[in-house]
């Protein structure tokens, strides 16, 4: 997985891009509100890759904020500091045993796309809440399938059938695009995924689903 990650790091931002049709600068502004960050504040962005998401909570928090992305993926986080921006630090790390991470030490937590690789969920979730403070928010954006048959046809066509193709010919691994559509059919269900939430210690945790349900958003706070 983490060589997968490697080899098309080169490529990753630019596919992001194409893939999403822009979108996945919109989706990160979900999770911009969603992690209700000041000026001044402090994120920590799990399997953060290339940093798009980091960048963004980076300017949310401004120059007195900090953020730091973390990525087990050394070219991932190699591509991210060449976009580096003062207030960022990034971290070659294992997102379900934060090395270095003080507890409650963060306003918030999130991951972006990054949840559906991890094979233990309970340890990713039981760090994100170690590390924010009370009251701080865990955020997860993923990818999802939709169910009504529009979206469902289209999202068809377009994910299992352009994503693949396309992500061979820009980033020149075949697995990895084809392993995209398959591991979002193996993840679990929203509420599955808000119930490991619950149960690695977040209130409150709601899920929403936009984009014609293509992608979900969940949301959790640490107990204040
Ligand atoms: C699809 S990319 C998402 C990148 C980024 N969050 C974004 O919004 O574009 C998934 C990332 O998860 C990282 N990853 C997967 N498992 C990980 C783990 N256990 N710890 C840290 N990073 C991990 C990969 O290296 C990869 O960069």
């Amino acid at each position: 997985m983490r060589e997968m990650f490697d080899r098309i790091a080169g490529r990753y931002e630019l596919l992001n891009t194409l893939m999403s049709a822009g979108l996945n600068r919109v989706w990160n502004r979900k999770v911009l509100n969603a992690a209700d960050l000041r000026a001044g504040g402090r994120a920590l962005d799990l399997a953060c890759g290339t940093g798009t998401l980091t960048r963004d909570l980076a300017t949310r928090v401004g120059p007195d904020g900090y953020v730091l992305g973390l990525d087990f993926s050394k070219e991932m986080i190699r591509a991210a500091k060449k976009r580096s921006v003062p207030n960022v630090e990034y971290r070659i790390g294992d997102a379900t045993k934060l090395a270095g991470v003080e507890d409650n030490s963060f306003d918030a937590a999130t991951i972006a796309y990054g949840a559906r690789n991890i094979p233990d969920l309970d340890a990713l979730f039981s760090e994100m809440t170690r590390a924010v403070g009370p009251r701080g928010k865990v955020v997860c954006l993923e990818i999802a399938r939709p169910r009504g048959r529009f979206f469902a046809t289209f999202y068809g066509l377009w994910f299992d059938r352009l994503v693949p193709w396309l992500g061979a010919r820009v980033s020149g691994d075949k697995w990895a695009y084809s392993y995209l559509p398959q591991s979002v059919k193996e993840f679990v269900a929203p509420d599955e995924l808000a119930e490991i939430m619950r149960r690695n210690g977040l209130q409150n945790v709601t899920w929403d689903k936009f984009s014609g349900g293509i992608i979900t958003l969940h949301v959790g706070s640490k107990p204040g």
